[in-house]
């Protein structure tokens, strides 16, 4: 049995928890508002909002509902647009009916949702906040103008909003309908653990699992291992930092020790996805589903991250550039999950980049990505971890070009001789992202621009890409 709130009905089910929400509320619920798309997580046109109660408050997410399992929402507080219509049109409605930001109107809601989700966040209402929170919204009308127009005005609108009493003001100016100060109360009520649930495939936030395989993903044996307490959170223990399997990128992304140890953090993770798949995709799924551009893995491997796998309740460590043996094929057994990972606190003279080269900046898979992390004693590199995605069958960690810098200067020559050893270790094939010798020029390319941007005292542009001046 799950049991959650959906707009302002509590709901019991005992249909298969395997299902996605966006059939349970336009076919069980027959609540036609919440439109379908693509049914791939790309086009926004089936975003709900997702609130979770923590420490007595709900904590309000976009997320795409096309891929979210109904088990997921064990707890939890579902909006669709019927949730927060009212008599009148609402202060986000009405600044995208009169800057004409809807045309044929089948993206409308999807904007709506997120939008009224960006009212409801923690975050400053500002300008770059409001774009940032339709980053995962397709619009093929209205060329997006208008909908900048809209969320300008609605920041306008939000100068008065009081921090501390989001939900009350937001009721109050006629955003979202009375009945949501009650929710807390009402979910505090619901267990949030999913009982009798059969166990056989694990199932993070469903972004990989419900692209790949949509329909038998409806009757299988699930469990739900994106709430489990267990494998959350972010934390330090003495020179260790420990992520839980199921950590959103969302999570790592706003997460203050995180940002304070990768300055860039927001930069890099927003070339992940879109603000609605960020709020859903876990680490240990992107680590598990193995794509060879997995961006989170390249990123944790130039971390050279180690994993923590539970088989019930036998525990054991690998790192993760051992955890990959061929495409696809992982050093796991069928019923160990990932629980942990963990990484080093990195030292005083440490430097960490982040590439990624795709056909469009936002919302597109890598054609190639690549990320470092280098620690100098003096003018020397003294430790290097460096990965990079899409050049061969699995995230492919760079051993020998890394033990090969290790004790070196970081100079032009010796980079570049670096960037030999890389094309060995390197198999790309040709395939809809590129030709494996366009891959291979990438992986070069983006191994020079690390250095590039972590060291433009020590390294310029037309030396390292061999720029020649007239
Ligand atoms: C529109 C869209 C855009 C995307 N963009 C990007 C992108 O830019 N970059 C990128 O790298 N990826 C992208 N992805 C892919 C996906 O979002 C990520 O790979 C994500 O991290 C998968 O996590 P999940 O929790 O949703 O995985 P799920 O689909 O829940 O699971 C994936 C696999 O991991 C397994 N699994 C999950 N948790 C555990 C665990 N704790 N232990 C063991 N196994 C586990 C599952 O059984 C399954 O085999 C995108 C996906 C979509 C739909
Ligand atoms: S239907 Fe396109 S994102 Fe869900
Ligand atoms: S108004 Fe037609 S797709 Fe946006």
């Amino acid at each position: 049995m799950i049991e959650f709130i959906l707009n302002n009905k509590s709901i019991k089910t005992n249909l298969p928890p395997g299902m996605v929400m966006l059939d349970f509320i336009r076919y069980e619920q027959n609540l036609k508002g919440t439109k379908i798309g693509c049914r791939e997580g790309d086009c926004g046109a089936c975003t709900v909002l997702v609130g979770e109660l923590k420490d007595g408050k709900v904590k309000y997410q976009s997320m795409t509902s096309c891929l979210m399992p109904i088990g997921n929402a064990q707890g939890k507080h579902i909006v669709s647009v019927e949730g927060i219509n009212m008599q009148d049109l609402n202060p986000v409605q009405k600044a995208i009916v009169e800057e004409g930001g809807t045309q044929c109107g089948f993206c409308t809601v999807g904007f709506v949702m997120s939008l009224v989700g960006f009212c409801m966040s923690e975050k400053d209402s500002n300008y770059e906040n409001a774009i940032a929170a339709m980053d995962g919204n397709i619009c093929r009308c209205t060329g997006y103008k208008s909908l900048e127009r809209a969320a300008g005005h609605i920041v306008e609108q939000l100068k008065g909003r009081d921090k501390n009493q989001i939900i009350p003001w937001l009721e109050q100016q006629q955003y979202i309908p009375n009945y949501f100060s009650k929710i807390p109360e009402r979910l505090g009520s619901i267990s949030k653990s999913k009982n009798g649930m059969i166990k056989k495939i694990n199932v993070g936030g469903g972004t990989d699992l419900y692209v790949q395989k949509h329909d038998s993903m409806i009757h299988a044996d699930i469990e739900f291992v994106f709430d489990n307490s267990a494998l959350k959170g972010i934390k330090r223990e003495g020179n260790t930092i420990y992520l839980g399997a199921s950590a959103t990128v969302e999570d790592i992304r706003s997460n203050d020790m995180m940002n304070q140890l990768f300055p860039r953090l927001r930069k890099h993770l927003k070339l992940i996805s879109s603000t609605p798949i960020r709020n859903m995709a876990t680490l240990a799924g992107n680590f598990v589903n193995a794509s060879p551009i997995g961006d989170m893995t390249i990123f944790f491997l130039a971390l050279n991250a180690g994993l923590t796998l539970n088989n019930n309740g036998v525990k054991r460590n690998i790192q993760l550039k051992d955890f990959y043996k061929g495409y696809k094929t992982l050093d796991k057994a069928p019923d160990e999950i990932i629980e942990t990972i963990y990484f080093d606190v990195p030292g005083k003279n440490w430097y960490f980049n982040f590439e990624k080269v795709c056909k469009r900046t936002h919302l597109d898979i890598a054609s190639a990505n690549s990320a470092i992390s280098i620690e100098l004693e003096g003018s020397k590199i003294k430790s290097m971890n460096a990965a990079t995605g899409g050049v061969f069958a699995f995230p492919r960690y760079l051993q020998k070009t890394c033990e090969y810098l290790t004790g070196k200067e970081i100079s032009v020559a010796n980079i570049l001789a670096a960037t030999e050893i890389l094309q060995i270790e390197i198999a790309p094939i040709s395939d809809a992202r590129g030709a494996a010798e366009y891959k291979r020029l990438l992986a070069r390319q983006l191994f020079l621009a690390h250095f590039l941007e972590l060291f433009p005292d020590k390294v310029n542009a037309e030396e390292l890409f061999q720029i020649e001046t007239v």
